[in-house]
Formats: structure tokens, C-alpha cells, sequence
């Protein structure tokens, strides 16, 4: 398994393991797939703030998983906090995929300064829970019912990790 930054040429094999996601899980709180042009404007956003979108391809090119953060809220004082997502293909899940791609997700986090970063999580989403458990993330707050899919309430679970000790900023 290699892990490495998304080129546009990848964007394809992200939407279509995102709409799996979409139409078969409460990882993604909608019901619409998206379109390929939804997922390039999603990319180039995500280009143009340098935030991470990271792939993790088999041997033979073959998407395994994506993983990438973005802004938690947009009011200046989150600056310093983001929400990261992470997706891997059913076929190589339990396989260490989605470890691999948020280990380096939180390297690069680090490198970037950032202070804390955020999981927003289905309440009955053992695997997701399991994986960021595994990675010293903590369960940090509940919100229970906020969300629906599939005919039935969702709680959001945010877990989150510090990953820096340092001072906050002056101002
Ligand atoms: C959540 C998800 C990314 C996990 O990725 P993965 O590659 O299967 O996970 P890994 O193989 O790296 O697992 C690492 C650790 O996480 C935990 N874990 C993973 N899947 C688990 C499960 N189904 N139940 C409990 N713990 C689990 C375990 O501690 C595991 O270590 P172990 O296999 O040595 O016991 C994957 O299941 C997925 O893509 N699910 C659908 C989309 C989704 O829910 N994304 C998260 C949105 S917040």
C-alpha cells in the first residue's frame, strides 16, 4: 500500500468509493451522490486552502481509501482546529487503510500547525469510533438525534485529539 497526495486524475475513484459511502452508509449524512463535478470543486478547494487530500492506492493503482480535513467552522478562532474524514474501500477495510491514512493525516496536521483535529461521527459507527479510539482520539461530545437517514435518528459523536502543547496564540 502506497500513500500519497490525490492528483486530479484520482478524483473519479474518490466519487465513486464517496457514493458507495453515500448510498450504503451513515458515514455522509446525505442522501444525493455526488457528481464528478461536485468532487473536482470539492478538490480544487480544497487545493487552493493547501489542505491535504490523501490516497492510499494497492500496488496495481487501485484506490484502497481517501482521507483529507478542512475548516471546522469558519469563524476565525477554529483557525486552529480542523475536521478530517477518512473513507476506505469495503474490499480493504480492516486491512490497516484507514490507520495508515490518518496517521499521516496527522503528520501533516502537526506540520501545519494545526492544534486539534475533529471527528464528527454516526454514533453507531463502530468501525470509525474503533479507529480513531485506536489512534488516542476521544469521544469529546454527543449530540444525540441531531441528524436522519435511512428512516431513523442519528447521534453525532465529535472525537477529537490536541496534538500540540503549545501555548495558544497572543490575540
Ligand atoms: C472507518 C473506516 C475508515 C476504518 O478503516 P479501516 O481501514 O477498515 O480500519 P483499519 O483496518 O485501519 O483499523 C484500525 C483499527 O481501527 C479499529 N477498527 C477498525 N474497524 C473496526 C470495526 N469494524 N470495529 C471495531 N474497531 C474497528 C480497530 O482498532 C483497528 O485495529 P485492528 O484491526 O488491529 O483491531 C472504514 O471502516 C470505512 O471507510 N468505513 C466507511 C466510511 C466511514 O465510516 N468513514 C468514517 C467517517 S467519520
Amino acid at each position: 500500500m502506497i500513500i500519497h497526495t490525490a492528483e486530479p486524475g484520482d478524483i473519479p475513484a474518490i466519487l465513486l468509493l464517496y457514493n458507495h459511502a453515500i448510498r450504503e452508509t451513515t458515514a455522509a449524512w446525505v442522501s444525493r451522490e455526488e457528481t464528478l463535478d461536485d468532487r473536482q470543486a470539492w478538490f480544487e478547494g480544497r487545493r487552493k486552502q493547501d489542505l491535504p487530500v490523501l490516497i492510499a492506492s494497492a500496488a496495481d493503482g487501485t484506490l484502497l481509501g481517501f482521507a483529507s480535513y478542512g475548516p471546522f467552522r469558519p469563524r476565525e478562532g477554529y483557525r486552529l482546529t480542523a475536521e478530517h474524514t477518512v473513507y476506505v474501500d469495503p474490499k480493504a477495510q480492516r486491512r490497516g487503510v484507514g490507520k495508515a491514512l490518518l496517521l499521516r493525516l496527522l503528520d501533516m496536521a502537526r506540520a501545519q500547525g494545526l492544534h486539534v483535529l475533529v471527528g464528527a461521527v454516526d454514533g453507531q459507527n463502530k468501525a470509525s469510533i474503533g479507529l480513531h479510539e485506536a489512534l488516542g482520539f476521544e469521544v469529546t461530545g454527543r449530540l444525540p438525534q441531531v441528524g436522519t437517514k435511512f428512516g431513523r435518528w442519528l447521534d453525532l459523536v465529535f472525537m477529537t485529539k490536541v496534538l500540540t502543547e503549545e501555548d495558544a496564540p497572543e490575540g
